[in-house]
């Protein structure tokens, strides 16, 4: 994306104080998505440096991720695999086990959404602590596919995420 195409997607992100708690600025995506020609500038950004890499599944990653990597797969010519939270998914799944601040969590995929050998490419909207964009990593991989790339709209630096992922070095299109 050039300049301008980044100012169009940042212009659309909405600082929000105090969500979910007090001292915390949300960064809030949904004018963007409402926004015709930032959602799709967007979208455009998120698949451009993949669209050579063969990508044969992209994973979209509960629930905002979801939103972006529906239309990048159609970008892609790929399939779209929804990685849910636990207890989500009907048929039999794989799953993996990640750290929060406190406790753990359950991202899910369907045994049979990826083809062994495949290459897949992972989608969200965030990237913070990076605990869930590295369980998306490892479930691909245990599920037999191969981790093309991992494609973010926006990184939250201080929080160090890219750190968890060496091994994939996310893509993002913005930094705050
Ligand atoms: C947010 C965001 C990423 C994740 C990033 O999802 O959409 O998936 O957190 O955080 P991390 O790098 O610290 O793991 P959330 O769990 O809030 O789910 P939602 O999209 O359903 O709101």
């Amino acid at each position: 994306p050039d300049a301008a195409d980044l100012d169009l997607i940042s212009a659309h992100v909405r600082d929000v104080p105090d969500f979910p708690h007090p001292g915390i600025i949300f960064k809030d995506i949904t004018p963007l998505l409402n926004h015709p020609e930032a959602f799709a500038v967007a979208v455009r950004a998120l698949a451009a440096p993949f669209r050579d890499s063969g990508i044969d599944h992209v994973v979209g990653l509960e629930a905002r991720g979801f939103i972006f990597g529906a239309p990048v797969a159609m970008a892609l010519g790929a399939g779209f695999v929804p990685a849910r939270k636990a207890g989500k998914l009907p048929s039999d799944t794989i799953d993996q086990a990640y750290d929060l601040e406190y406790g753990t969590a359950t991202v899910e995929i369907h045994a049979d959404a990826i083809t062994p050998g495949s290459r897949v490419l992972v989608v969200d909207d965030v990237l913070a602590t990076g605990g869930t964009g590295r369980a998306a990593v490892d479930l691909v991989r245990k599920a037999g596919g191969t981790v093309v790339g991992f494609s973010v709209l926006m990184e939250l630096s201080a929080l160090r995420g890219r750190e968890k992922m060496p091994d994939v070095e996310p893509r993002t299109l913005l930094s705050v």
